[in-house]
């Protein structure tokens, strides 16, 4: 049965944590991303890692639409073990917050876009190509995972205005 979890917030140490690789694809695993799924609609973000429920797992989800097309419905991702490979040598500029860091928000500068490689949630091995705010959501996904959070990166951290630019919570 799925569950929501409760969502640790900073300075909770998991969040410094380097998680684990998993190397079980088991039951235990699909309860924690079905779990992770809900968790991260419910809050609402467009990811989440594993180790913002309190689990230092190598885990990360993401579900997020098409930026330039919103008819094109938003895709669910759920990756095990993911590594950031090939980033552009071009970056942006984005505004992030984090589930974990409530009322805060930061400016940060990612690559434009990444490969995500890492195994799905049965262990295929899994490829991704991203770029734009799907790019930057997966770069501040494996963040997590080696416990390092947005405003470690942020050029200038702030607390968001109502009327806020498009914020990425995640
Ligand atoms: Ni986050």
């Amino acid at each position: 049965m799925m569950a929501i979890r409760n969502i640790v917030i900073v300075p909770n140490p998991v969040l410094r944590k380097k998680a684990h690789r998993v190397d079980e694809f088991g039951t235990d695993l699909q309860e924690l991303i079905d779990d992770m799924v809900e968790t991260m609609r419910e809050a609402p973000g467009v990811g989440l890692a594993a180790p913002q429920v309190n689990v230092s797992q190598r885990v990360i989800v993401v579900e997020f639409g098409d930026e330039e097309d919103e008819t094109v419905p938003s895709k669910l991702y759920a990756v095990v073990n993911p590594e950031i490979v090939k980033p552009s040598r071009e970056t942006v500029f984005g505004i992030e917050g984090c589930l974990s860091i409530p009322g805060l928000v930061g400016e940060v500068e990612r690559a434009e876009s990444v490969t995500i490689k890492g195994f799905s949630r049965y262990g295929q091995p899994t490829k991704i190509k991203a770029r734009g705010w799907l790019a930057r959501i997966f770069q501040h996904e494996v963040d997590h995972l080696n416990g390092v959070l947005f405003t470690d990166r942020a050029t200038q951290v702030w607390q968001p205005q109502p009327d806020e630019e498009r914020v990425l919570v995640t």
